[in-house]
């Protein structure tokens, strides 16, 4: 179809001391691109955990469907913090899940979707070489798909739209394409169409093959793989198999889509420009197989993406931490360190240079991603994530390189928007709380910041998402034994501040505040927009910048105004 086919998998390759330089590359090569690594954008219960379900159906990682949220409540049964989010029966962390599909290895990242999420989302993005938005029929393009999708542009990561539900009334299909087109701004092109809808929904035509795919789950309730017959268009069987109306709407839409659609451009699909989009029911997977088939054929492989500034067929290891995350094990202080590699192959605690510090690690690797039984591979290669053994090493944004040392630009970040002063019941403990807001500050939980003449006493806390707030008071009391109560400070804009100033004057003023970070660099709080406004106006001689010096961030990223 569109993509090359991919080179067979080596069968038992040896190891690599035993290879010679050429071998070493050329395994290299092939195992980046059978890679696909991507994430699911999508608004709370547009059906992502049930999709990520099918696809590891498909994946013959699972064998029957239903058993996906079982397994996580047993995991997460392990850990307090855990137990928060069965509680609250959301996602609060992400994983990733390895699976293979054809020849190929997929690494599905998982993107929490409750609505109020963290940096932590953003951050996973920017570890995916593309991304799949996936839509409920009737709800189109939501509030919080439209966020992640700009955030997946500011990359222009490849962009596949699974339209799910179809098994319910929704909107009609030409409706979604253009709401996508006027409110992404992205062109549409569907790679299949759906037959009916609803309880009428028979199957998808595919536009490639000229093929009517006719789905049939009978009795199956979705959790094994669907039946699919396979019928070509111009069989004189379609017409009786669809009855005469149907029949002719398709002949109909299709002519339609053939005429007026933009054409296929596999160019545009990687420049994020094009989204191939379609059709489909998770719950009854209809239009799953299809679906995954042609997204492991166009979606880019770390070699095809080329995202990063590093080639991704060097042969030297490198990655970089995206994430980091509070062991599941509360006995343990320990962390998990995600790291994306980014060139080269990680083995078993192989050692590597921390190149912020220039001091050499050794990787262990204590996790493992199950999307099925087995354990995974103790070796990866460029696409691939891995979880390392993290007893305060590394920082988010760490970059790890085997070789010649290597500069990857800063992860982008996000402006706090959300403050409070952390207060301690037992001053006897704020040795404890000290370490317990630098680690979390550390894994990006939240930004700690110090009042002026304060220390550590006036500890503010800034977050992205009020949300961090709760996991920040339950982590410090579970995790490092303090009990504290957070006092929310009423501003909205922090901006770091470049030029002299007079702190004195802005911590007087009412609407705006003065702290330091972590660096001791010196942040303005404002209160609202006025505030920012006013003392923009009044002040050209200084800069406010909504990220630290030198930190790309989001809002201000290929000075777009994303409206964060
Ligand atoms: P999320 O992770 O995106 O939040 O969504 P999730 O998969 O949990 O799905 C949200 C709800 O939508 C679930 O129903 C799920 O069964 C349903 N759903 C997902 N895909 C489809 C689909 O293709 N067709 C239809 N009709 N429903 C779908 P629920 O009642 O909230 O939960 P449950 O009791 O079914 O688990």
């Amino acid at each position: 179809m569109f993509a090359r086919r991919l080179p067979d998998p080596p069968l038992n390759p040896p190891p690599f001391e035993m290879t010679d330089p050429t071998v070493r590359q050329r395994e290299i090569e092939r195992e980046v691109e059978r890679r696909r690594t991507f994430a699911i954008i999508s608004h709370p219960d547009a059906g992502k955990t049930t999709l990520t379900e099918k696809l590891l159906l498909y994946g013959n990682a699972i064998h029957l469907a239903g058993s996906v949220k079982s397994r996580r409540a047993a995991k997460h049964a392990v850990s307090d913090w855990m137990e928060m989010e069965k509680d609250r029966g959301i996602s609060i962390t992400s994983s990733v899940l390895q699976f293979p599909y054809d020849e190929c290895a997929i690494n599905l990242l998982d993107t929490p979707g409750h609505a109020d999420f963290s940096e932590d989302t953003y951050r996973t993005l920017a570890a995916a070489d593309s991304a799949v938005m996936l839509l409920d029929c009737a709800n189109g393009v939501e509030a919080q798909t439209e966020k992640l999708f700009k955030v997946c542009a500011m990359r222009n990561l490849p962009i596949f739209t699974f339209i799910n539900k179809m098994d319910r009334y929704g909107k009609q299909p030409l409706e979604l394409l253009e709401e996508i087109q006027n409110t992404l701004g992205m062109d549409t092109y569907p790679m299949n169409w759906p037959i009916g809808m609803g309880k009428d929904f028979q199957g998808v035509y595919d536009r490639q093959r000229e093929e009517v795919l006719l789905f049939d789950s009978e009795g199956t309730h979705g959790q094994t793989k669907v039946k699919t017959e396979t019928v070509d268009l111009h069989d004189d069987s379609i017409e009786a198999i669809l009855g005469p109306r149907r029949y002719e709407e398709l002949l109909e839409e299709i002519e339609l889509l053939d005429i007026a659609g933009e054409p296929f451009d596999l160019e545009a699909v990687h420049a994020g420009e094009l989204t191939p989009v379609f059709f489909g029911s998770a719950l009854t997977n209809f239009g799953v197989q299809p679906f995954l088939e042609s997204f492991v054929d166009m979606a880019p492989s770390p070699a095809q993406g080329q995202m990063y500034d590093v080639d991704p067929k060097r042969e030297d290891f490198t990655g970089f931490v995206f994430k980091i995350q509070a062991n599941m094990n509360p006995n343990h202080r320990d962390r998990v360190a995600f790291v994306r590699i980014l060139s080269g192959k990680y083995e078993r605690d192989m050692h590597a240079n921390l190149v912020r510090e220039g001091r050499e690690l050794k990787l262990a690797y204590p996790q493992q991603f199950m999307a099925q039984e087995r354990d995974m591979a103790e070796e990866a290669y460029a696409g691939d994530i891995v979880g390392l053994y993290d007893p305060g090493y590394f920082k988010i944004g760490d970059t790890l390189a085997a070789g010649d040392p290597v500069e990857i630009d800063d992860i982008p970040r996000f402006s706090p928007e959300h403050f409070a002063i952390v207060e301690i019941e037992d001053a006897l403990k704020r040795k404890k709380l000290t370490k317990g807001l630098k680690q979390l500050a550390e894994e990006g939980t939240i930004q700690v910041f110090r009042q002026r003449h304060m220390g550590s006493k006036g500890a503010v806390v800034g977050a992205v998402g009020i949300l961090q707030f709760e996991v920040l008071k339950h982590r410090l009391e579970t995790e490092y034994g303090v009990e504290v109560s957070l006092r929310d400070l009423d501003f909205q804009y922090a901006r770091w501040v470049e030029g002299d100033f007079d702190a004195d004057k802005f911590d007087r003023l009412n609407y705006t505040k003065v702290l330091y970070d972590q660096d001791d660099l010196p942040i303005i709080l404002f209160r609202n927009d006025w505030a920012l406004d006013h003392v923009r106006g009044d002040h050209p001689e200084l800069t406010f910048l909504p990220n630290p010096p030198g930190t790309p961030g989001l809002q201000e990223l290929h000075g777009h105004d994303w409206g964060f």
